[in-house]
Order: C-alpha cells, then structure tokens, then sequence
C-alpha cells in the first residue's frame, strides 16, 4: 500500500485535521508544488468516489524533449489537504483529511472518500504547503433500486500530438453524470505526420519516462476541464504500453523479462494519473482493472481488460481461429459470467477496448485485424454464449480503438444469416488519433452488414442515455481536430428500444 494516511471527519467544516509530522528523506526540500496537472475524480459508487491530483515541483525539467530523469524524485513526502463539499466555494465541507504524496509514487494522490450520499454532487480540491489546486466538481452513483435516467461520455484514443482536444472542451459543458475511457489515453509512440503539436521524442520505457509522457499530455487545458467537471471510469488498451502488446510481450519488445519491467513501469504510470483507488498499488506486476458499477436499476456497466492476459497475436486467421486463445483470461471470464449471472438493471453494458463484431473481407491490414477480435474468435464465441446464457432484456457493448466510428448488432452467431439479435455495439472515433478513410470503412460495411453504420475521417467522441424505454446514443464530431477552436457537433443518433437487440439510426 502506499503511504496513506487518510483523516477523515464529518461536519460542516468543524472537523480539525491532525497534522502529520513527516520527516524529510536525507537531503530533501519541502517545497511549495502546484497542481499543474489539474484534478480528477473517478469511481463513482452510490456512497464513495475516489479523488486525484498529482503534485508537480517548479525545478521539474521543463524542456518537453527531454527524458532527464525528474528531479521530482528529490522531494521529500507532503502532506496534502483534500476538502470535499456541497458548494463550488468548498464552504459547505461534507468531510475533510489529509494524505500523503509520496515520490514512490510520483507525489500522486489518491482519496477514497465514502460514506456519502447517492446520486449527490460534491465539489472538491487539494492544498499543500500554502498552494491550492482548482475545485473539481462530481458525482456519486444513484442508490441501489433507483429508476433514474444515467447519461455518459463515452471517448478514446487522444494522441496527443495529432489533434487539439476540442472535444474535451465540449464535453466539459454537458450535463453528463460520467466519462468513460476506454483506452490509448496516452500513446508511446511520435506521431509520422500530421503533427500539431510535440510531446517528448523517444519512447518511454522506464517509469519516469512514462510519467513524463503522462504529464505532457495532462497538461492540456481541456483535458484537464473535462476530468475536473465529472467522474471518470478508465480502462487500457496497448499504447499505455506499447503498440499491439499482449499480455507478456509485443511485436516490438519481445525479450519477456524485459517487457513485464517495462509494463509494470507503464502499469504505475497509469495508476499514477488515473482516479482509481489507492488500493491498486504498490505492486504493479499485475494490476487488476476489471470491474463492475452499477448505477441504480438502469445501469450494470462492466469495464473489462482485454491486454493484459491476451494471447499472443495470431500469425493468421487459421490460427487466430484456435481454441485454446484467450482476450480476457480464464479468471476474468469466470469473474465476467459471474457477473453477468448478477446483472439486473435495465440495461447492461462491457466496456472493452475495441469492435466486437466480425469486420473480415475487404479491410485494410491483416496486422490490424488479427489485434481485435477477429484475431480471437473462440474467444468471442465463448464471450457470445455468455451473453446468451445470462439472458439479459439489453446488452451493449462499448469500445474503441479504430479511431473511426462504428455502429453494429451482434447476433448469436456470426455463422448464420439469419442469427437471432444478441446485442448492440457502438464503437467511438479518435478524440484525435488519425484513422482510416470512409472509402476503407465502405468496404468494411459492405463486406460485413452487421456493421450498421460506419464513419471513417471524424475525430470526437460519443453520448450514451439510458432511460427506462430506450438507450439513445449519439455520435458527436470535431469540425477540425487540428483546430484547437474546433465546433462540435452530433452527427448520428441511435436509438435501441428496451427489449429489442436492434439499432434504429435517425440521423
Ligand atoms: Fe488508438
């Protein structure tokens, strides 16, 4: 566990917070930090959110090209002071503690608050030696039974240097309850054309050089405006690795020990810059990120992992057919069809990083498709019959990762025509990152009619609502993501009536 030293205490801000006597490492400074990298908040359960910052110290190594190891790591452990409250003043204060920022863990800081009210908007900040960061606003989840309409956000891939993030700034004025990430949140690699703007050359591979990337890229004004006005719910996919990783190597790092120092390396960076809860770390090896929220009777959402216990990548489609293949793990399945088994409110949906649906014949690189499902197809058989078996009244699976935009049903079965409707599935474009042309996704349309809709050369992300008669999801473009003063505007609507697996496109 990291240092954590959490006090809390409930009242309207009478509660007095007990100072920690934090004795300075040989040859530390205690220097007053900022909070550069904004605010967070994440996890949203009907009586607990967890809240992030991570402190940044003005001798950090400001040259972006730099991999110079940080001198962050000189900086003794601070204590910092969270405040969360019922007003944008922090006046009204629900509870109040302290934490300790720490360099094991790049002076992150991550709070599980609980004990709160449902359904409930708090606001929330930090302060440590004297610096005060922004207030942040968000949410808990609605109680257990709760009828209440849940509305979301739901994005991926940003690289960082292929687009401004107009689409945050959008996102950040909406009346949404959550965000949801699902994955590329950073990329390891430059950008070969199209830049218009820089991070730092070279590819990460060590921790600091990891963070250094995650605190290029959360420098970013509207990025930062989007997590401080809601509660994110975060999975991965491989560039918070590396390209096309799966679970102990990838096609540009295969000597394995090598690779599990580096992914743990990216694992901490991650959890370092995510708001998920403290009891994640200290032991990056493996770090568990599957998970289910529920938001009251409407919402059972599952975020699944579908890097790091994958199978290799196959060779071919011939081999990407066998049995023994793997994108979740047998623990994981096991924990998803349990899961599953559970589910009871109106509508449930997995959130995994990728297209679900067949998209074979008449598409671009072989390399590409043999990275998605159609690279895993016993597999998705498997992940199918699950989904039948629990015989659930709406199931929708969300992902990414194409960076174009996808709309499909999911039969039974992808061998016969005339399958039965299992599912809906909605892929969301690029924040940013570049993708195929619509020529391309044409023929990926015609080669396979499931896929409903498809949008290729659109940059933006996606609204899910959720009502008791119908789930509509919206598709929302950039009008140029080059153009940090982009509009925004809906492109596409989706409607799935409750009880009917069947997309009805009315834009
Ligand atoms: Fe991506």
């Amino acid at each position: 566990m990291p240092s954590i030293n959490r006090r809390t205490a409930l009242g309207g801000g009478l509660a007095s917070v007990a100072v920690l006597k934090l004795s300075p490492a040989k040859g530390a400074r205690q220097v007053q930090p900022e909070f550069s990298l904004g605010v967070a908040s994440g996890c949203p359960r009907p009586e607990s959110i967890v809240l992030w910052t991570r402190l940044v110290f003005p001798e950090t190594p400001a040259d972006p090209f730099s991999f110079t190891p940080l001198e962050q790591q000189e900086y003794a452990p601070c204590e910092v002071e969270w405040t969360l409250a019922r007003d944008a003043a922090l006046t009204d204060v629900v509870q109040r503690g302290t934490t300790v920022a720490s360099a094991d863990f790049g002076h992150s800081v991550h709070v599980e608050i609980d004990r709160l009210t449902p359904a409930t908007t708090y606001y929330y900040g930090f302060s440590c030696n004297g610096a005060a960061s922004r207030i942040g606003r968000t949410k808990t989840a609605p109680t257990a039974n709760a009828e209440t309409r849940v509305r979301f956000a739901f994005a991926s891939c940003q690289h960082f240097e292929q687009g401004f993030y107009a689409a945050y700034r959008d996102m950040a004025a909406r009346e949404i309850d959550f965000v949801l990430h699902l994955g590329d949140y950073i990329y390891e690699g430059g950008s070969r054309s199209g830049k218009v703007r820089s991070h730092e050359a070279g590819i990460p591979t060590t921790l600091d050089e990891y963070r250094a990337r995650y605190k290029t890229y959360k420098s970013d004004a509207d990025l930062q405006a989007a997590h401080a006005a809601f509660p994110w719910l975060v999975i991965w996919d491989d560039h918070e690795v590396v390209d096309n990783y799966h679970s102990t190597s990838a096609p540009t790092a295969t000597n394995e020990p090598h690779f599990l120092t580096r992914r743990q390396a990216a694992y901490q960076a991650w959890y370092e810059h995510m708001p998920v809860p403290p009891h994640l770390a200290p032991d990056f090896r493996n770090l568990r990120i599957h998970d289910h929220f529920a938001f009251g009777s409407m919402l059972d959402l599952l975020l699944l992992d579908a890097r790091q216990y994958r199978s290799h990548v196959a060779a071919n489609l011939a081999e990407a057919a066998q049995s023994q293949r793997t994108m979740f793990g047998s623990e994981q399945e096991k924990w998803l069809e349990e899961r599953l088994s559970q589910a009871h409110a109106k509508w449930t949906l997995l959130a995994q990083p990728t297209l679900l649906s067949e998209r074979i014949g008449g598409y671009g690189r072989e390399k590409d498709i043999l990275d998605g499902w159609d690279g895993y197809q016993v597999a998705r058989r498997r992940l199918m019959t699950m989904i039948d078996k629990a015989a659930l009244r709406n199931v929708v699976l969300l992902g990414g990762d194409l960076h174009s935009y996808y709309a499909a049903q999911i039969p039974e079965t992808f061998d016969m025509p005339a399958a039965k409707p299992l599912a809906t599935e909605f892929v969301v474009g690029s924040i940013t990152s570049n993708g195929p042309s619509q020529a391309a996704l044409d023929k990926a349309l015609s080669a396979n009619p499931r896929l409903r809709f498809g949008r290729g050369g659109a940059h933006g992300y996606a609204l899910a609502t959720l009502t008791q008669d119908r789930c509509i999801v919206e598709f929302v473009a950039v009008s140029d993501k080059n153009d940090p003063e982009a509009t925004v505007e809906v492109f596409a609507t989706f409607t799935i009536k409750d009880g009917i697996s069947a997309i009805e496109i009315s834009k």
